[in-house]
């Protein structure tokens, strides 16, 4: 009589444990996905616009060029090249000309 109580104890609770395991591997195969924000600085129209806009918006927001003083040529050449050559920016040098003309006529020292 015992022994018949301890199997269906054993039955019981490997039934349990499948059930539970089942559970959980539903849950963590589970797919979620989330809908990341579009954050769209404002740029000045100008020539190279198109480029700045592509380049300069894949790590962060062209806030970052926005929100600076107006700056000289040489510090907008300086900050272009150090996105290159420090964070890895994939910005080739015809392209890295046409931003720093941009950024200098639109954003540079007395406009
Ligand atoms: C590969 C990633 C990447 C790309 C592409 C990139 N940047 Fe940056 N940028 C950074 C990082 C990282 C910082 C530093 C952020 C911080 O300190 O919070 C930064 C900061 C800046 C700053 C703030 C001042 C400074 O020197 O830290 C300016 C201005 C800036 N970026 C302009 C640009 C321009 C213009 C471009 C397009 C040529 C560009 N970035 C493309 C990564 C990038």
């Amino acid at each position: 009589m015992k022994s018949i109580i301890i199997l269906i104890a054993l039955l019981i609770s490997v039934v349990f444990i499948r059930l539970n395991t089942e559970a959980i591997a539903e849950d963590t195969s589970a797919v979620k996905s989330i809908i990341l924000p579009v954050i769209e600085g404002e740029l000045k129209e100008g020539a190279g616009k198109d480029e700045t806009a592509a380049f300069c918006n894949i790590c962060h927001s062209t806030d970052y060029i926005t929100m600076q003083p107006r700056l000289p040529a040489d510090t907008w050449s300086a900050i272009v090249h150090k996105m290159i050559v420090v964070y890895g920016a994939p910005v080739n040098e015809d392209d890295s000309r046409t931003i720093i003309n941009y950024l200098s006529s639109t954003y540079g020292a007395g406009k």
